[in-house]
Parts: structure tokens; C-alpha cells; sequence
């Protein structure tokens, strides 16, 4: 029977062998990190919610219907963060980390956000990002190592269908024109009242309309990518130019928009076509302004957040082969208190050189324990009864050939050790 509680509604939640899985692919992304320079954050989780009022943007559905905001003892308003990016730049600012090195300032983090959306299959209420920021640098050179490091995440885990849609958004110099010429081109068309609205409050996101009627009428809108100043597409054609000399395949998104206010320049998404309405899997970009929206210095920024909930949904969709490493490779059995000492301690020098190894509790009899061996995955059984212990050895069964030899105790971990590597 389970108990009278559940988790909340929206929640994602993981229990093993599945948050064997998460855990691994999280841990494949921290050696990637830290391979390309980026050191490890453990960033906030509640913020001042002015900050998502200012970093995000008042106009975004993340920020006007998706917070999780709440007041405090002390009469504070508090929000759980829905996203890293601008807790983690004010993170930056507040330990003054760009002041101590070499710019940009490489940071990562990972852990749960929290958006009340309507939850469905990929979109939760409380989910996980992988989210990785390089804070100080304009450098094209930039943008393009972030989407590498995604990129070649992805593809270490055994994924082949994910795919790099890619657009710039431009800068404050070349945007607010656009922006202009795009309002004029939407108040022309046939769209219903909140549409009309968000035409003067955030005119971009009526590209991002799935609706087949708005789709179709905003077919000939004017494009971001056919107003860059001279800057920003100069910019723009050399992430592209980095990007292929790494060979990595992107498709130009002219109508790519992002849920959040503060991108600049290039954006992106990651998308994967197995996962239905919740294609997303990542998404990211420039972000030049935002240190000056918190109140900080001019400082121009780039990251992106990958959902870890959706890759292990896409990981399973695709059948790809990347597992978690085995939580039991040796499993012991032991007969009779004596053995279960041994064992138990055998047990404990196994996990000491290295390998994962458990055994059978409660004294069991042979057959419960062989059955729970077969159970715990292992590759290898040490069997051990009265008889092995005055021989001074153990039987050392292969569960997957069946074979089964005595093995002298001292060299039981080694000759595991072997057989395994
Ligand atoms: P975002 O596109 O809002 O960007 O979220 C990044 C990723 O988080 C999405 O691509 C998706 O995989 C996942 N995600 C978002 N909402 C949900 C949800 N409700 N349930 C499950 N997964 C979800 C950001 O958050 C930016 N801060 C990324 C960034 C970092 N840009 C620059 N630096």
C-alpha cells in the first residue's frame, strides 16, 4: 500500500534504475564542463523576485503566469528560480567573480527550476537543467564552444537525431527598428485581441505562434536575420563559419524566438523530432544586456539550459545505448554466519578496488540468495559455504556463462578485478 501522500501534481520525479540514467548523463555532461574550463556553481534556488521581474522580463509567460512566487516570514517576495541564467549572473556580480580572472567567466550548473505550466508528457512543474553560462566576452569563438559542448554532450550520450536550430536575434542597436517594421507588418493581419496585444508588449513571440492561422498570415513578416546591423552579422556569419569548421550541422531558424526577454544575437534551440509538442531539449544564447537590466557593469554574456528531463525522454525514444554504470557487478552468498563475515568483508574490499559489489541480507538460505543475485544484474556470484571456508576459497560463478570455479580468498578481488576489466 502506498502512503496517504503523492508528490505534488507536475512534479518530475526519478527513483532507480531511472535516476541511475539521469545521474550518469549529468555526470557526463560535468566532465565535458570541466574539460572545456567551466567551473561548478551551487547557485541559489529561491531569488529576489525582481530579478526574474528584470532579467526575464515582466512580458514573458515565464514571468507573468508561471512563477512560483511566495512572501517570506520577513514580508519579502521570493521566487523559486524558473530558470538559472539570471540568478546565476547575479551570482557572478555579488562574489565579484569577474573581477578575479581572466574573462569570460565559465560557470555551470544543474538542479531543479520551477514553471506552473500545464504539465504533460516533457513539460513539468518542477524539471532539471544542465545550464552553462560564459560570462564577459563578445567573442563569436564563445557561442560557438557553448553549442559545441552541447553538441558533443548530445552525441557522447548515443544521440544522432538532435538538431541545432539557429538565429540571431540582433542588438539594441539594430532591434528596436526591426521591431518597429515588424509591429507595423502584424497590426495589418487578422489576429484576435490578446494577439493584438502582444503585438505592442513583445511583437517577436507572434512568430513563435503555433496556431495554423497565425502561422500562415505571418509568412511574409519581416526577419530579424534581414536587419542586422553590420556588427551583429558579421558576428552572426562567423559563429556559423566556427561551427562548421567543427562540423557541426545547423539549420538557420530566421523565425526562431525564445520564451525569455533578454537575448541578443545569437540564440538557438536543440530539437529533438521523437518528442512530440515538447521538441525542445535545449535552447540558449546571447544575453548582452542582461548584466545592465540587474544592475551590473556592461557585461556580455552567452549560455544555454538543456533539459535533462526531456534528453533522458529522447535517450529513450531513440533506444540509444548509453546506460548507467552497473550499481552491482559481484554479488555475494554467503551460508552460515561464519561465511557471512567473510563475505561481508570481501564485500567491502571489492567496493575499495573499485567495483560494485553487494551481497544477501538476513541469512538467507542458497536458493533465495542465488535468486536475489540474479536479480541484483551482477555478472559474478561469490558463493560461500562451510566447506570453501576451511578450503580457503570461494566459488566464483559466472551468472551470464554459468561457469563456476574455487578461487583462494586472498585472490578473489583481484581475479574479479580482471575478469571485469
Ligand atoms: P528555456 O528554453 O526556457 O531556456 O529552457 C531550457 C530547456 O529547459 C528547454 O529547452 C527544455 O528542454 C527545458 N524545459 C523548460 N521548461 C520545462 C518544463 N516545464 N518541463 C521540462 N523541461 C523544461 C532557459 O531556461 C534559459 N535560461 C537557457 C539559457 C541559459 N540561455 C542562456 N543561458
Amino acid at each position: 500500500m502506498s502512503s496517504t501522500f503523492q508528490a505534488p501534481k507536475g512534479v518530475s520525479e526519478y527513483v532507480p534504475p531511472r535516476a541511475d540514467l539521469f545521474s550518469a548523463i549529468r555526470q557526463a555532461f560535468a566532465e565535458q564542463a570541466r574539460l572545456a574550463g567551466y567551473g561548478y556553481l551551487e547557485l541559489a534556488v529561491f531569488e529576489d523576485t525582481n530579478l526574474f521581474k528584470r532579467g526575464v522580463g515582466e512580458s514573458t509567460d515565464v514571468v507573468s503566469k508561471e512563477m512560483y512566487t511566495f512572501e517570506d516570514r520577513g514580508g519579502r517576495s521570493l521566487t523559486l528560480r524558473p530558470e538559472f541564467t539570471a540568478g546565476v549572473l547575479r551570482s557572478v556580480l555579488e562574489h565579484g567573480l569577474h573581477k578575479q580572472g581572466a574573462l569570460p567567466v565559465k560557470i555551470w550548473t544543474t538542479g531543479p527550476a520551477f514553471r506552473a505550466e500545464r504539465p504533460q508528457q516533457g513539460r513539468y512543474r518542477q524539471f532539471y537543467q544542465l545550464d552553462l553560462e560564459a560570462i564577459g566576452s563578445e567573442d563569436p569563438q564563445v557561442d560557438a564552444e557553448t553549442i559545441a559542448l552541447a553538441w558533443n554532450w548530445y552525441r557522447s550520450l548515443g544521440l544522432t537525431r538532435v538538431r541545432l536550430l539557429l538565429n540571431s536575434l540582433g542588438c539594441k542597436e539594430c532591434r528596436p527598428a526591426y521591431r518597429t517594421r515588424l509591429q507595423e507588418f502584424l497590426r495589418g493581419l487578422d489576429l484576435d485581441e490578446p494577439t493584438r496585444e502582444r503585438i505592442e508588449i513583445n511583437p517577436l513571440r507572434v512568430l513563435d505562434d503555433k496556431r495554423p492561422g497565425v502561422r500562415a498570415q505571418v509568412e511574409g513578416a519581416p526577419l530579424m536575420a534581414d536587419h542586422l546591423c553590420g556588427e551583429c552579422k558579421a558576428h552572426h556569419d562567423r559563429v556559423r563559419e566556427l561551427l562548421a569548421d567543427l562540423d557541426i550541422p545547423w539549420e538557420d531558424t530566421p523565425t526562431l524566438v525564445r520564451g525569455l526577454d533578454y537575448y541578443t544575437r545569437t540564440t538557438y534551440e536543440f530539437d529533438h523530432p521523437l518528442l512530440g509538442s515538447q521538441s525542445g531539449i535545449g535552447g540558449g544564447g546571447r544575453y548582452d544586456g542582461l548584466s545592465e537590466d540587474i544592475g551590473g557593469p556592461p557585461l556580455p554574456g552567452i549560455g544555454f539550459g538543456l533539459g535533462l528531463d526531456r534528453t533522458v525522454l529522447a535517450l529513450e525514444a531513440e533506444g540509444a545505448a548509453f546506460t548507467a554504470p552497473p550499481r552491482c557487478q559481484v554479488f555475494g552468498v554467503a551460508l552460515g554466519e561464519e561465511a557471512q563475515r567473510t563475505v561481508f568483508t570481501l564485500v567491502n574490499e571489492l567496493r575499495g578496488a573499485g567495483i560494485a559489489a553487494d551481497m544477501a541480507y538476513g541469512g538467507k538460505k542458497l536458493k533465495g540468495a542465488m535468486k536475489d543475485a540474479d536479480r541484483s544484474g551482477a555478472r559474478y556470484a561469490i558463493i560461500l559455504g562451510e566447506r570453501d571456508i576451511t578450503a580457503g576459497s570461494a566459488q566464483v560463478k559466472d551468472l551470464e556463462g554459468g561457469d563456476q570455479a574455487a578461487v583462494p580468498l586472498p585472490q578473489i578481488v583481484s581475479t574479479l578485478k580482471e575478469r571485469l576489466s
